[in-house]
């Protein structure tokens, strides 16, 4: 699995003074419901982007924002409250709802797993510039999705706030997340 990281590139911002990351986009929640990126409004998102059958990386970048997500609750349960985790599917093709309702169960229950069609989900991964590679497939038809390893934490209006790669540990994000969080709330006082 790739691992990129165009933090420098994030900061950057596009024409219009934004960051060139991130945007509209739509999918679809393990109940079927139509999310946009409107949906998290006042929400504090923690977007990742992976698949359910990716062996190591996903399950251990899962497991790190699960530790993330219980030590605000304890440090900070007020910053907490207002963050949501969220998985987007980059194998489509694989993981119908029922194959992430599975997948789910092994993970925090703040978890909101998406997923959408082929078409959704790559613009998508296009805005975010996550890199999503099919890998041959093995004779059984198995195959690995190489993708980029990126937790992307967006503020309560939807603009990207910060990135975090897959070498920082839970303790530098979260403080990385109470210093951001912080802030807003010391701005918008
Ligand atoms: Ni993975």
């Amino acid at each position: 699995t790739v691992c990129f990281c165009f933090f420098s590139s994030f900061l950057l911002p596009d024409t219009a003074g934004k960051p060139a990351i991130g945007g509209p986009w739509s999918l679809i929640d393990l109940n079927g419901n139509l999310v946009t990126n409107v949906s998290f409004q006042g929400k504090w998102l923690l977007l990742y982007f992976g698949f359910a059958r990716c062996p190591d990386i996903c399950p251990s970048e899962m497991l790190k924002i699960a530790r993330v997500i219980d030590q605000l609750k304890e440090s900070n349960p007020q910053l907490a409250a207002k963050i949501v985790p969220v998985f987007v599917s980059v194998d489509p093709a694989r993981d119908s709802l029922s194959a992430l309702k599975e997948y789910s169960k092994d993970f925090h229950p703040d978890f909101v797993f998406l997923t959408g069609s082929p078409t959704q989900v790559q613009e998508m991964a296009k805005k975010y510039r996550v890199y999503v590679s099919k890998a041959e497939e093995t004779e059984d038809g198995d195959y690995l999705v190489d993708h980029s390893i990126v937790v992307y934490f967006h503020d309560d209006e939807g603009e990207l706030a910060d990135c975090f790669t897959q070498s920082m540990r839970p303790k530098d994000i979260v403080e990385k997340i109470v210093d951001r969080m912080s802030a807003a709330i010391t701005v918008s006082k």
